[in-house]
């Protein structure tokens, strides 16, 4: 099935390192690929796509790197040392995410006979891989002309495919970024709650508006998501109310907590939004989910639908 609509693509940059990029990023497009039907969020097809050399996305499904077929990189190579690959034979589908969760189960919870519960699946769901060597794709690139939109370019082959695209993107304002920045017409910047959170902010909106003006005017503000948590804290309340004079209703009303469950998903090779049911047993779930649930009433407002 095809989708009508362009879809919806979503860079989720900062360049401050741990601050949640890849957990926010993981489980939005998790959460929008599997829909709920109580919360009243449709399931859309969704491409998540790891633009960060540590290849931490494909990890989070159990995927073993060592296992992967063609990643970003040959596609951005693509047409510059004679290869040429397509997306189609760079993405792992519903399919192959499912098998892995669902391994990565077993492996974990080897006495419980009965295998994975029938949540450890997942639909609509389509990874665009990393591995580490897309750290040299950034410096074979740096003096090649048009470096800024290979990704741009390789994306048109996803166009009709989609609803949501989502990238995750580096902790730093490299070319991958800049790639990610011009491919993308919405910025998600998860923020950290903590005292030099929004310290590196105007670089970073320096940076947004130099892509604005150089390739990308279309480039605008997703929303800006606080992460980590702690509340009854002095200090999150402080970061939480600058933020809310900077970036004003940017800022999601959903706030993700610290939460040991978020730390340890990854380890289990699933991310929490579909390993564990979101209700008031599982909280960290449902605060992502909340926070989906955001995410998804400001893409119906952009799709207009
Ligand atoms: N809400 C949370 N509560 C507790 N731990 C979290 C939370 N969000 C993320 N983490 C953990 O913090 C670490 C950093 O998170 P993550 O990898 O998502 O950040 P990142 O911004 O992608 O990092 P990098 O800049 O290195 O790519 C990870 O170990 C992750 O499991
Ligand atoms: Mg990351």
């Amino acid at each position: 099935m095809k989708s009508m609509a362009k879809p919806v693509v979503i860079a989720v940059v900062n360049h401050k390192g741990g601050c949640s990029k890849t957990t926010t990023a993981v489980n939005l497009a998790s959460s929008l690929a599997t829909g709920n039907v109580e919360m009243g969020i449709k399931a859309r097809r969704v491409l998540l796509i790891d633009l960060d050399p540590k290849g931490n996305v494909a990890t989070t499904f159990g995927i073993d790197k060592r296992t992967l077929g063609p990643t970003m990189n040959e596609l951005f190579k693509g047409g510059i040392d004679g290869t040429q690959v397509s997306l189609n034979q760079c993405l792992l589908g519903p399919g192959n995410l499912t098998q892995s969760m669902k391994k990565s189960w077993r492996k974990h919870n080897p006495e419980k006979k009965r295998g994975p519960p029938k949540e450890i699946a997942i639909n609509n769901l389509w990874i665009l891989p990393a591995d580490l060597d897309l750290s040299g794709v950034e410096i074979d690139l740096a003096t090649r002309f048009g470096r800024e939109a290979r990704l741009k370019s390789v994306l048109v082959q996803a166009e009709e495919h989609f609803d949501v695209i989502i990238i995750d993107t580096p902790a730093s304002l490299g070319l991958l970024t800049t790639n990610a920045l011009t491919a993308a017409q919405w910025v998600l910047i998860p923020i950290q709650a903590e005292f030099y959170a929004l310290e590196g902010m105007g670089q970073l909106m320096n940076m947004i508006k130099d892509v604005q003006k150089a390739v990308n005017p279309d480039l605008r503000l997703f929303g800006i998501v606080l992460t980590m948590v702690q509340t009854r804290s002095k200090l999150c309340e402080t970061v939480t109310e600058q933020a809310r004079k900077y970036f004003g209703d940017r800022v999601f009303t959903t706030q993700i907590a610290r939460s040991i469950s978020i730390a340890e998903s990854p380890l289990e090779g699933a991310p929490i939004v579909i390993a564990k049911k979101p209700n008031k047993s599982n909280p960290a779930s449902q605060n992502l989910w909340d926070f989906a649930k955001e995410a998804d009433l400001r893409i119906q407002r952009i799709q207009g639908n």
